[in-house]
């Protein structure tokens, strides 16, 4: 009797283990496939409409939530002696309210124009003088101004699609910060046991683009549900050392989170706070 019961117990097992590889595949296909096909625009414009449609991003009670804990703990770390903060992919002002009331002085900036609109509303509403300004999505703001610190907002670091923008992006920043200066990115994190997945993506999506011509997708880029790039320590540490930074702290405690100090000599062309 104990014998069937074993049998039972482990097929279960078995079949357990095989329906979420069955799933993982499914998913990796799924996304290989959209990701062979999607144009840099098209990628942008979906995650455009997933931010008009997801209604978290405008509501009072999510924006007046103040800082995830994870947030909270590398500021207090690192952003001892900062007071001029930008904050970049600053969504509906969570982090620029939270920063303002805790005594900073910020500017946010961010690429979708209901956010931004709906956040100054209610910076406006508190009578707090920080703004949030449109941006371009994937790009260091044009009209960024100096600052002691950047904060690129909650996950808004692996939405900048491709290794090349987001250096290109951390070089613009590192104009515009004094040497030791932090930066706070964001980001999930790229598990060992995922990458089945990310293999079964870049196998799918790299022919159809290499069609099509469209630039491909790297390892660990993947559609969650916007396009965005899964990172390792390793290839954070990399994009950070490339763009003048180094990578001080890591974290993957409740999200994906690094910090990086300027490095001492980048800042070539600071602009007034204004
Ligand atoms: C997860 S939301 C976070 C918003 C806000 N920081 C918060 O914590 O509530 C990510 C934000 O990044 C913005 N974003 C998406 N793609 C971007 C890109 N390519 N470049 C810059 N920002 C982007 C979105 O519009 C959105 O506001």
């Amino acid at each position: 009797m104990s014998g069937d019961k074993d049998r039972v117990a482990r097929w279960y097992h078995q079949s357990n283990r095989l329906v979420n590889k069955a799933f993982i595949a499914i998913r990796g296909c799924f996304e290989g496939i959209w990701l062979g096909v999607l144009s840099h625009e098209q990628a942008a414009r979906i995650d455009e409409v997933y931010y008009d449609r997801n209604a978290m991003y405008v509501t009072e009670s999510y924006n007046r939530g103040g800082l995830f804990p994870w947030e909270q703990a590398a500021i207090d770390a690192h952003f001892d002696g900062v007071r001029r903060i930008v904050v970049t992919s600053a969504g509906g002002g969570r982090e620029v309210l939270a920063l303002d009331k805790a005594g900073y002085e910020v500017v946010g900036f961010e690429p979708h124009r209901d956010l931004v609109r709906f956040g100054n509303s209610l910076l406006a509403a508190d009578g707090i003088s920080a703004e949030i300004r449109p941006s371009e999505r994937d790009r260091w703001p044009a009209d960024a101004v100096d600052a002691d610190g950047v904060i690129v907002g909650w996950g808004g670091y692996m939405l900048i699609s491709g290794r090349g923008r987001r250096v290109a992006f951390l070089q613009e920043a590192a104009k515009r910060l004094p040497a030791h200066a932090p930066v706070l990115v964001s980001f999930h994190p790229r598990e060992r046991d995922e990458n089945v997945r990310f293999r079964i993506i870049t196998r799918i999506a790299n022919p159809l683009r290499r069609l099509l011509r469209h630039d491909p997708v790297v390892f660990g880029d993947a559609l969650a549900p916007s396009l965005v790039h899964f990172f390792t320590k390793a290839e954070l540490e990399s994009e950070m050392s490339e763009a003048g930074f180094e990578l001080v702290d890591f974290g993957t405690d409740g999200y994906g989170w690094a910090v990086a100090r300027c490095v001492a000599g980048q800042s070539i062309q600071r602009k007034e706070w204004t």
